[in-house]
């Protein structure tokens, strides 16, 4: 049987990895910019995940959510403390399309209510509700699209006024990515957020941020959303919650009591993932990762912005998309077959950064100093 390809992008056979870089089957080294798709918050392969997924193994590698496990209590309590949300009850999943799917089954079996509100752009999964409230025609089915799913304008507060004065008794939740990552690192504003969480408190809808990729401490705080000041009812988490073992998880506020059978799992919240996520919460902390992320994330971005021949340069910490006046298709191939650094995309004109938390000023440099090489052939 042939493997099929999901994301047919790179020519590259990776096979080991470590920190911020990645070497491929002849054991040439690569810069990741990437992070695996954002997934890599604390490093490849960082000793403390490593010893705790095999410390873990030995002792018991899976049983069922019908008995107690203590790994499952500390990895929530670690998650709470890194993000200070230890009030929050935590549901363990196992990706970021399932910790939507199930954010957004609560707030409906909560509020009673069927309609949610997503926004332009956005990208929540390809599983059936997350998919739903996807804006990408590429990639929702048919069967997919619903009635339920009221799409509005990001960052325009009248149209969401207006939709919550028409339909706020029916609605049951907004789902929002504080910055868009698939939709080209679109920043919601802070005020625009401020607002949504009003108008979801004064019409009884929750408010999910779906977190997935910028969370875990990408933006410089724990949440994304924490840059304006308000709380969500349900976050959605999975890539960097893990480092690369698939964990996903919806946090969820005390305000909100899902009974019995509302959430369930068989693999979520399975000791190896907790021990990964007990690992990558302590590592933020130990390290001190959020404040690298914004040091350096603020570093890229104002260096970036001195680039000529750069459009805009948007994001937070280190999720950072780059716009240039041209595809970036050819550019991007350059920077990974002759400067050997692996960069993301969105769209055709946008380069996605999302390295590594712990990144350095000589990796930074690094990239810097190829990426300015190359916009000079390509101006
Ligand atoms: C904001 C956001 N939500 C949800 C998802 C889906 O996560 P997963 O691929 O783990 O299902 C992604 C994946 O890129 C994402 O960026």
């Amino acid at each position: 049987m042939k493997m099929f390809d999901v994301y047919p992008l790179h020519d590259v056979a990776i096979v080991r990895a470590e920190g911020s870089w990645v070497y491929d089957d002849r054991g040439q080294k690569y810069l990741d910019m990437y992070g695996g798709h954002a997934v890599i918050s604390i490093g490849h392969t960082h000793p403390a995940w490593v010893d705790a997924i095999k410390g873990q193994i030995d002792r018991i590698g899976f049983y069922s959510n019908s008995v107690v496990m203590p790994l499952q209590a500390e990895a929530a309590r670690a998650l709470g403390r890194v993000s200070g949300r230890e009030d929050y009850q935590l549901f363990m999943c196992n990706s970021g399309a399932e910790a939507n799917e199930n954010a957004l089954k609560l707030a409906s079996f909560h509020t009673g209510r069927n309609l949610v509100v997503a926004f332009d752009k956005s990208f929540h999964g390809r599983t059936s509700l997350a998919v739903a409230a996807t804006d990408n025609p590429a990639i929702v089915a048919p069967v997919n699209r619903t009635d339920n799913v009221i799409f509005a304008p990001l960052n325009d507060t009248a149209q969401a006024e207006m939709i919550f004065r028409e339909s706020g008794q029916r609605i049951a939740a907004v789902i929002i990515e504080p910055i868009q990552g698939v939709g080209g690192i679109r920043m919601a504003d802070d005020d625009f957020l401020r607002t949504l969480r009003r108008l979801c408190t004064d019409y009884g809808a929750l408010l999910i941020s779906d977190e997935v990729q910028c969370g875990c401490g990408r933006s410089g705080r724990y949440f994304a959303l924490d840059h304006a000041g308000i709380e969500a009812d349900i976050y959605s988490m999975a890539k960097g919650i893990g480092n690369g073992f698939p964990v996903g998880a919806i946090a969820i506020s005390p305000s909100i009591a899902p009974r019995s059978g509302m959430l369930g799992t068989t693999f979520g919240g399975n000791p190896l993932a907790c021990a990964a996520m007990l690992a990558v919460c302590q590592t933020i902390e130990n390290e001190a990762l959020l404040a690298n992320a914004t040091r350096i994330g603020d570093y890229l971005t104002s260096r970036l912005r001195e680039l000529p021949g750069v459009g805009q340069v948007r994001g937070r910490g280190l999720m950072i998309g780059i716009e240039l006046p041209f595809d970036s298709a050819a550019l991007r191939k350059k920077l990974l077959f002759e400067e050997k650094i692996f960069v993301g995309a969105s769209g055709k004109t946008i380069v996605r950064l999302l390295p590594a938390l712990g990144i350095t000023r000589q990796h930074a440099d690094l990239f810097l100093s190829s990426f300015e090489k190359l916009l000079g052939e390509f101006a």
